[in-house]
């Protein structure tokens, strides 16, 4: 067998986990144009093909767009469990047997959907996935960061009453212009309620919000980070204090983070001793989920059977798995 086909055998066959998945990512086209007749919501484009040759971003604000309109669709709690529903049976597919997914309710909640309609949609699902499949799951509510910190308080209280389903809290959207220092209380606030914190940084932004990310919000990941590489004293810190990186290579070729993925950095980070893992962000709109993410940069990074072996298992270490099925995990790759 050649190297790459060892390779290819080797992802596919692993346990793996991921963890840094917008489910509203995961909204394939064919169920947007569904979800569309199915509500009688209006979108943008005539057909599938029309809406798959829409995704031609130029940087994060041009993707927000789409999928911020691409969300509209979504309205019963139905939609959001049939959403779900799907990118397990990706999960599935791609021996993904642990996945930690964000949501974004205030993209929902403006449009007149509750807050439960999206929690319990979602989190049927994930239920499902349990007893039907084995995969286990977390969830983790995004605050979108262009809005003020008075409406994230809002959807904070919301989560709250949620406990129960939601480990954490996170941080997306437009990262330019809105640093982590704008929500600061807030993340106090959730961390005093009891949720773990994650933020999106590093992805366009500065070295300084990753700073800022782990300083004022406690951040226990930085989802991205690719910008690190910039700052010598930050490598330094997120290596000596295993700060996990979820880098999502795909989505950093498809929103112009690099023009290309064999000038992705993911091959420097792993060389520097950093946590980075391979996720798919939002596999829907960046053209793959994380398998497809993993055999991509394996081509063209040209990485070894080893690197891919370190990724996968600094995927299970970054998880908020219990240490005891982290370690069950780990033993088998
Ligand atoms: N970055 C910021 N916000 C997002 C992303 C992303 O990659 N995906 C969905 N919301
Ligand atoms: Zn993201």
């Amino acid at each position: 067998m050649n190297n790459f086909n060892s390779i290819l055998e080797f992802i596919n066959k692993t346990p793996k986990t991921e963890l840094h998945l917008h489910i509203e990512g995961s909204l394939e086209p064919e169920l947007m144009f569904k979800l569309s007749k199915r509500n009688k919501v209006e979108i943008p484009f005539k057909s599938i093909d029309e809406i798959k040759s829409a995704y031609n971003f130029t940087d994060l604000d041009s993707f927000l767009k789409i999928y911020y309109e691409g969300s509209n669709v979504l309205i019963n709690e139905e939609d959001f469990f049939d959403l779900t529903w799907e990118y397990i049976l990706r999960c599935k597919k791609d021996n993904i047997v642990h996945t930690e997914i964000f949501f974004d309710p205030q993209s929902h909640i403006p449009r007149g959907i509750s807050f439960d309609t999206v929690i319990n949609g979602i989190h049927k699902a994930l239920t499902r996935a349990h007893t039907e499949f084995g995969i286990t799951s977390k969830i983790i509510m995004c605050f979108l960061r262009h809005l003020d910190e008075e409406q994230c308080f809002e959807v904070l209280n919301h989560a709250v009453r949620h406990k129960d389903k939601i480990i954490g809290v996170g941080l997306d959207s437009s990262e330019k212009g809105n640093p982590p220092q704008k929500f600061k209380s807030l993340f106090e606030e959730a961390i005093k309620e009891g949720f773990l914190t994650v933020a999106h940084a590093g992805e366009e932004g500065p070295p300084e919000y990753i700073w800022d990310s782990l300083n004022l919000l406690k951040v226990k990941r930085i989802d991205h980070g690719v910008q690190c590489l910039q700052d010598d004293k930050l490598v330094e810190k997120l290596r000596d204090s295993n700060i996990p990186l979820t880098v999502c290579p795909l989505s950093n070729i498809k929103l112009c983070v690099f023009d290309k993925l064999e000038n992705h950095n993911l091959k420097k980070m792993l060389d520097k001793g950093l946590r980075v893992m391979v996720n798919s962000d939002d596999p829907a709109y960046f053209g793959g989920y994380l398998n497809t993410n993993l055999i991509e940069t394996a081509k063209a990074l040209q990485l070894s059977l080893e690197d891919i072996k370190i990724l996968i298992q600094n995927s299970f270490k970054s998880s908020f798995l219990d240490e005891k099925t982290k370690n069950n995990w780990l033993s088998k790759i």
